[in-house]
């Protein structure tokens, strides 16, 4: 245990055994307590064992907080699930912040999760880190480093071009694809698809925008892009990095099943979609961009998967122009009529 600028936090090891990790986390976990992030299934479990029914789970990402939800319905814990771009955002009033460290999980994510925790606790608050490792160096150093700063974002600004277009900036933060960086299969995307005046442009799942922005700034003043993204701080960002580029006709949909939207009424979708849950994303987002185009409108979707992405496509559109480029595969297809 240590303290931080008046306020106790404590570091429990999920590697130690789940009997004694529960009564640890129980003599620390005082009321109002938020759980910050977590994956769906053990953040239930863990409010259901705690018996803190009244808890508040912060989620980042909309399809997280529905599992969640469902989760904690099938337990019968009544705790709230709350989403935003920012932990921080939430009322200054908790006594204790957990944090059920994913045992993967981004670094400066986990980083960003300390410093906005910091600023939701009440004065004497404490905050409790899961770490699925025994000995964990991370958070003892950055707990530390929390004392009493003011609020500092996290956030990288990159720039990138496509040929001798114009250098665009993009500012990305921890928990959004890709922090720091344009994304090679991204890259790969913007450099195959093809954009005329005018056209109205879906990016399906855009992270911090790239590719969308660079589509738009295509399509000019007479075209559009609707940005739609789970991930809530990733729209965020995509709206940030649209005004920042001046791009004139956008729009921003938070969505987790790309419901909502108007259907037949895109000219380009672009998809760069992730790679885990197998490909029931992927289809997702194919589904979805054959509703959303209108006949004759064209998706370009990136991918290291082709062999089993392709055959969605193929489904849902009929024969796609594979293109291979920096090592991905990009499938061009047209809504058939
Ligand atoms: C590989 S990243 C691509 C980001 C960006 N388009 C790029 O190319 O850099 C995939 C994006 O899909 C979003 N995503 C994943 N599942 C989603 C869902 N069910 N609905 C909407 N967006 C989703 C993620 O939040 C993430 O931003």
């Amino acid at each position: 245990m240590r303290y931080l600028g008046g306020k106790l936090a404590a570091m429990a090891s999920r590697a130690s055994n789940d009997l004694s990790f529960t009564s640890v986390l129980r003599s620390k976990a005082r009321r109002p307590l938020v759980v910050a992030l977590g994956a769906p299934r053990e953040v239930a479990t863990l409010l259901s064992e705690l018996n803190q029914a009244a808890a508040t789970c912060y989620q980042l990402d909309l399809f997280q907080a529905r599992r969640l939800r469902g989760e904690l319905a099938e337990r019968q814990v009544s705790a709230q699930v709350v989403t935003g771009g920012d932990l921080w955002d939430l009322a200054a009033d908790f006594q204790t912040v957990v944090f059920p460290v994913a045992e993967k999980g981004e670094r400066e994510l986990k980083i960003d999760v300390v410093e906005q925790a910091f600023h939701i606790l009440r004065p004497g608050g404490r905050f409790v880190v899961l770490s699925p490792h025994g000995n964990d160096q991370l958070f003892p150093v950055h707990m530390k480093k929390v004392w009493e700063r003011p609020r500092r974002r996290h956030q990288v600004t990159f720039h990138a071009r496509i040929g001798d277009g114009p250098s665009l900036c993009f500012v990305s933060r921890p928990g959004v694809f890709a922090y720091g960086r344009f994304d090679d299969g991204a890259r790969a995307l913007v450099e195959t698809m093809r954009v005329d005046p005018g056209d109205r442009i879906v990016d399906i799942g855009c992270g911090c925008g790239t590719n969308g922005i660079f589509a738009a700034l295509h399509a000019g003043a007479t075209g559009g892009v609707t940005f739609v993204d789970s991930n809530l701080r990733a729209l965020a960002l995509a709206e940030h990095n649209a005004r920042l580029n001046e791009v004139g006709a956008f729009q921003c949909a938070a969505s987790a099943d790309l419901q909502g939207l108007p259907e037949r009424s895109f000219d380009v979708a672009l998809a760069n979609p992730p790679y885990y849950a197998q490909t029931s994303i992927s289809h997702l987002f194919i589904t979805r961009a054959r509703a959303l185009l209108r006949p004759g409108g064209r998706l370009y979707l990136v991918t290291k998967q082709a062999d089993q992405v392709g055959p969605l496509v193929a489904e849902n559109f009929g024969p796609a122009e594979v293109v291979e480029r920096r090592g991905y595969v990009i499938l061009c297809a047209e809504r058939p009529a």
